[in-house]
């Protein structure tokens, strides 16, 4: 896979994408990253690559002519999916993430200004996403949060490949608890069943206590999803012991 990265600060992306999981993809030849400065593409001496809004008002936009150049030097002979960073794109998700990762080319469009010139929006990119429901201050922080989401599903990129498979979202559930050693720390005892040995009643305890905690948590979720028959049994069970705590209460 192929990703790169058209930005006016470049350096924000060296310690994210030479570290860790994406350090070690781009080490073994899984992903190739290319951050380049879509200043350079400017048709003015002076490097400039915004302006003032036509019809007035404050604040500067992203002229089209530079993003334009930037993204036709990057382009090979198959066309890559453009992605413009920003707050209005559409929800960033796993599934999304999923998605992304399917494909062999992709172009990141990271802004720091107060906009785009439309046409931007509309001949050169081919999805606009958002990390969230705030502002931040460009899209490059953005921008590293899906290409980290992408590059952990390439095949090879995780040393575990069950830990992609079982993560939470992945399976529709948030992730049971996690424990290791000691067994008992400041008094506080890893539950008897991951001790027991009983590899049938672990894998149960791990699907009840995910259950649990989406329920708790993440009640859109669940209510999501399909549930297996042994699913609707552990919910049922939960649903007992929270009216016999409710009873123990009163
Ligand atoms: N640029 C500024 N805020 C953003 C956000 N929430 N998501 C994606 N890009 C952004």
């Amino acid at each position: 896979m192929r990703i790169d990265i058209l930005t006016l600060f470049p350096e924000m992306f060296e310690g994210v994408l030479g570290s860790s999981i994406l350090g070690k993809a781009k080490e073994k030849g899984i992903v190739d990253f290319h951050v380049t400065n879509f200043r350079e593409f400017s048709e003015s001496k002076h490097g400039t690559v915004d302006d003032t809004p036509y019809g007035g008002g404050g604040g500067m936009v992203l002229k089209p002519e530079p993003l334009f150049r930037a993204v036709e030097a990057v382009t090979a002979e198959v066309k890559p999916r453009v992605i413009l960073m920003c707050p209005q794109g559409k929800p960033h998700s796993q599934k999304l993430a999923e998605e992304l990762a399917r494909e062999e080319h992709l172009v990141f469009v990271c802004g720091h200004y107060e906009g785009y010139d439309e046409r931007i929006r509309q001949y050169l990119v081919t999805d606009e996403i958002s990390i969230g429901d705030y502002v931040l201050t460009g899209g490059e922080l953005a921008a590293m949060v899906v290409i980290d989401s992408v590059v952990r599903l390439q095949p090879g990129a995780l040393g575990n490949e069950s830990s992609a498979v079982e993560d939470s979202f992945t399976t529709g559930l948030l992730e049971h608890p996690h424990y290791t050693r000691p067994a008992e720390f400041r008094g506080w005892k890893v539950p008897d069943i991951l001790l027991s040995g009983h590899h049938a009643n672990i894998v149960r305890w791990r699907l009840k206590e995910s259950l649990r905690r989406t329920k708790e948590r993440r009640p859109d979720l669940l209510a999501a999803m399909e549930m297996t028959e042994e699913m609707q049994k552990l919910l049922r069970e939960l649903e007992q012991e929270e009216k016999n705590s409710g009873l123990s209460k009163e």
